[in-house]
């Protein structure tokens, strides 16, 4: 062998090396720089091929000229003899540059006549084949676009470290699929129904926003009917917690009456809620953690019938009047199915924030999915146990992600309620507003005076 092919063996080795040492390192940066580019030409230049295999061409009329007549002849068997002649050709959806994001590229389609966003969401998985990528998520931005994002490698098998929240009442709890950050903002949106199968990352959840709201001037309480296992390391920044049937209907009854204090306020100062108020006036958010919603629901023996009930139109109205007031909800519980009673259905109702993980039984995902794309409960019946904290959210854009939470253990969000106790506002302080009776039909004249979030 000569020099120069030992010189460019060696050179061609030290380029394979160093690209491999710079995709280990820094995958963003050889992503951009290396691998997209790459990439972003071989799927314009596969584009027809691709779009012909999963069935997303029309077919269309075309005039064709050549020298050979005959040459091209859309049967195959009839002789053409003019040069000019019309035949069936299989036309693709035209397609802008892909772009890169993070996690992989997005690219924009124009639609062909005929076609619905629908098409192409069914033929993702095939397009996700075709390209050799983890996913292909669609949406539509506006009619007759159509926008494909492929993420090339499951974003949330790792998923980094928490940041903290600088915004009040809003913690950022996670990332997307598509790279961006998972928010949880009790502002936008005020109450969350986060279910899942045991061992599938509620209570994580439920850690990373303790530690979030911690520091925070934020009144935290927690609901836990499973003995208190999950919240009482937390009791030193929480304003209250309840543990047993009776403490829960007491505590109900006192956000229930706070809530109800909290409107005399609003209504005194012309306002609508407490976001309106000036600052020296407005009161402290209150933040409710309810571990196990099920268990609220669920009756021992007969003799609890009447503090379900109870309980459950209180939770219902805190649902119900608590966005205007700044008391939000964050239930977490293993099974959210109408089997509970009506009281659940309607809660379910007034909860705009949906957070399913790993679910076993098809009803839970659907109680907590339902009005979504049903490609979001398959989607949510495929998350894998080895993947604790996957979750599909429901987003405030009205589409839904898959997303995982940060990692934050008990020890961690425990440390956060000690370090930050200081903060916890004591239960006494708070509810010791002019308590005000309210009729019936002064609730309900409020009840109409609030908007929906849902349909906002
Ligand atoms: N985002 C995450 N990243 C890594 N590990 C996680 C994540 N979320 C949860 N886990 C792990 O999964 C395990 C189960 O999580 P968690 O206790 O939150 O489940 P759960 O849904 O509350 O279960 P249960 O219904 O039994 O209370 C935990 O031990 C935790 O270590
Ligand atoms: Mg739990």
């Amino acid at each position: 062998m000569s020099d120069a092919h030992l010189l460019l063996l060696g050179v061609l080795a030290a380029t394979a090396a160093g690209l491999w040492a710079w995709r280990r390192w820094h995958y963003r940066s050889y992503w951009l720089v290396v691998a997209f580019p790459l990439t972003a030409l071989s799927v314009w230049a596969t584009w027809r091929k691709v779009a012909l295999g999963c069935g997303l061409t029309k077919k269309r009329q075309r005039f064709w000229f050549t020298t050979v007549p005959g040459l091209v002849s859309s049967t195959g068997v009839v002789r053409v003899r003019r040069r000019f002649q019309r035949v069936a050709v299989d036309t693709r959806p035209f397609m802008w540059l892909p772009m890169p994001t993070r996690y992989g590229w997005r690219v924009t389609l124009h639609t062909l006549e005929g076609q619905i966003p629908g098409d192409f969401a069914d033929a993702a998985e095939r397009l996700a084949h075709s390209w050799g990528v983890h996913a292909v998520r669609v949406s539509s931005p506006r009619p007759g676009r159509v926008v494909l994002c492929a993420t090339v490698r499951d974003p949330l098998v790792r998923v980094d470290t928490v940041p903290t929240s600088a915004e009040l009442l809003k913690v950022t709890v996670g990332r997307l699929e598509t790279g961006g950050p998972w928010v949880i903002d009790f502002r936008t949106v005020p109450h969350y129904l986060n279910a899942g199968a045991t061992q599938s990352g509620k209570s994580n959840l439920a850690n990373v926003l303790v530690q979030g709201l911690a520091p925070q001037p934020v009144a935290l309480v927690g609901f836990d009917l499973k003995g208190g296992v999950e919240l009482t390391p937390y009791e030193p920044r929480l304003s209250a917690l309840a543990t047993t049937r009776t403490e829960s209907v007491a505590l109900l009854d006192d956000l229930v009456g706070l809530m109800t204090s909290r409107m005399a306020v609003c209504r005194e100062a012309g306002t609508r809620n407490i976001w309106q108020l000036p600052d020296e006036q407005r009161p402290t958010p209150v933040v409710v953690l309810v571990d196990e919603l099920a268990e609220l629901y669920l009756m021992a023996d007969k003799s609890e019938k009447d503090e379900i009930a109870k309980t459950s139109t209180a939770l219902l109205r805190v649902a119900q009047l608590g966005r205007a007031f700044g008391i939000y909800l964050f239930c977490s519980g293993q099974r959210i199915g109408s089997d509970l009673g009506p009281g659940v259905t309607a809660l379910r109702a007034q909860c705009s924030g949906r957070i399913c993980h790993r679910v076993n039984d098809p009803e839970t995902a659907t109680m907590t999915l339902g009005d979504l794309d049903p490609a979001a409960l398959a989607s949510a019946r495929a998350i894998p146990a080895e993947t604790p904290g996957v979750a599909i959210v429901a987003s405030q854009d009205g589409q839904w992600y898959r997303a995982r939470s940060f990692y934050v253990s008990e020890q961690a969000a425990e440390h956060a309620a000690t370090a930050y106790a200081d903060l916890a506002p004591s239960w006494e302080d708070l509810i010791s507003g002019h308590a005000v009776r309210m009729s019936d039909a002064d609730l309900a004249d409020f009840l109409d005076s609030i908007p929906d979030p849902r349909k906002a």
